[in-house]
């Protein structure tokens, strides 16, 4: 298959690259604003593009003759959305159009949009949530994500093309940059690693869907391959954590005197959020994913390979 990764050098894009590549046939083309971000390993498996993403982008030109295009693109964050909200809709959804009219274009057979299970619904919820649930969202960010849902459906109203939409729960693990502004589990374990004080918004109850990113990305890779009636589908772990657990596992894993530092809780989190993945189940079959403790224990692992050991035990 002929795939185009549009966003291709952050966490997902990365993960996604190095299981695409693993089958010969594929011929991916990675694009994103600059060379370097890219990983080596990644630059040995697909072709690198640079290309910023705005609404002078000529999108066409990375998107002729290719089969499948992901849309990883996001120039925001749950955690910083609700701050600039008239620019963060217009710059997602002016991007995520001229992508889509690139596509019909240049007759691609299908895109795949990762969403955000954890922010489209809002706040009042009963988990696990379903994706026939009501959606409310409480940031740009989820906002955004759902107005991007409704125009792959509005062009494959007008135009035919073929989309997946994936709720994507918490993914974490090997390549998410622990920068503290996104991915509570890296963040963490990087933080616990380096002896660095872990910083809780709130009294730690709020309770997510972690899941690990080798889950994640087989499932969107599952969910993107098959031709199935229903076009949305949430992916988590289906089970619910809340952040004391994770800090509970790292004094076991890592060090047991952690310093850990409770702020005031943030008006972005909802409370709970913990996905219904029985619509996954159905096309993927009978699986185990991996728990949250032993996603944490691949976490601390993949960081001492890369050199960053354990500096308080
Ligand atoms: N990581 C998560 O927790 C999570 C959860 C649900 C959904 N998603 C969505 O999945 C997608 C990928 O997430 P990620 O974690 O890999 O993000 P990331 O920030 O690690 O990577 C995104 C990449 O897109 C590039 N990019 C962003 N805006 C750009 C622009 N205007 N021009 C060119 N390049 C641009 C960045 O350089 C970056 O390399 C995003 O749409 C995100 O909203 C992520």
């Amino acid at each position: 298959l002929n795939i185009a990764i549009l966003g291709a050098a952050g966490f997902i894009g990365t993960n996604l690259i190095l299981a695409l590549s693993k089958d010969e046939d594929n011929k991916i083309k990675a694009i994103d604003v600059s060379k370097d971000y890219f990983i080596d390993d990644v630059k040995k498996s697909a072709e690198i593009v640079e290309s910023s993403f705005d609404e002078n982008t000529c999108y066409k030109e990375f998107l002729r003759e290719q089969d499948i295009v992901y849309h990883l693109v996001s120039t925001n964050n749950p955690t910083n959305s609700n701050v600039n909200i008239g620019k963060d809709i217009a710059d997602n959804i002016m991007i995520s159009i001229k992508i889509l009219e690139a596509c019909v274009e240049c007759k691609v057979k299908k895109i795949v949009f990762i969403s955000s299970g954890g922010t489209v619904y809002g706040n009042k919820v009963n988990c696990p949530i379903n994706e026939n649930d009501v959606t409310n969202p409480i940031t740009t960010y989820g906002i955004q994500k759902l107005s991007i849902e409704k125009l792959l459906y509005l062009y494959n109203y007008l135009y035919d093309l073929d989309y997946s939409i994936i709720r994507l729960a918490n993914p974490y693990g090997p390549y998410q940059r622990p920068n503290g502004r996104l991915g509570v589990v890296t963040t963490f374990v990087y933080k616990a690693l380096k002896g660095e004080q872990l910083t809780v918004f709130g009294d730690g109850s709020v309770v997510r869907d972690y899941i690990f990113i080798d889950d994640a990305i087989r499932g969107i890779i599952r969910i993107s391959s098959g031709n199935y009636e229903n076009k949305i589908f949430n992916l988590g772990s289906g089970k619910g954590e809340s952040v004391n657990r994770i800090i509970e596992i790292l004094k076991e894993k890592v060090n047991p005197n952690l310093d850990v530092k409770y702020l005031d809780a943030r008006s972005v989190d909802v409370p709970i959020n913990v996905l219904d993945i029985t619509r996954y189940k159905e096309i993927a079959g009978e699986f185990e994913m991996m728990s949250l403790e032993d996603g944490i224990v691949s976490t601390i692992e993949f960081f001492e390979r890369k050199g960053i050991g354990c500096e308080c035990k």
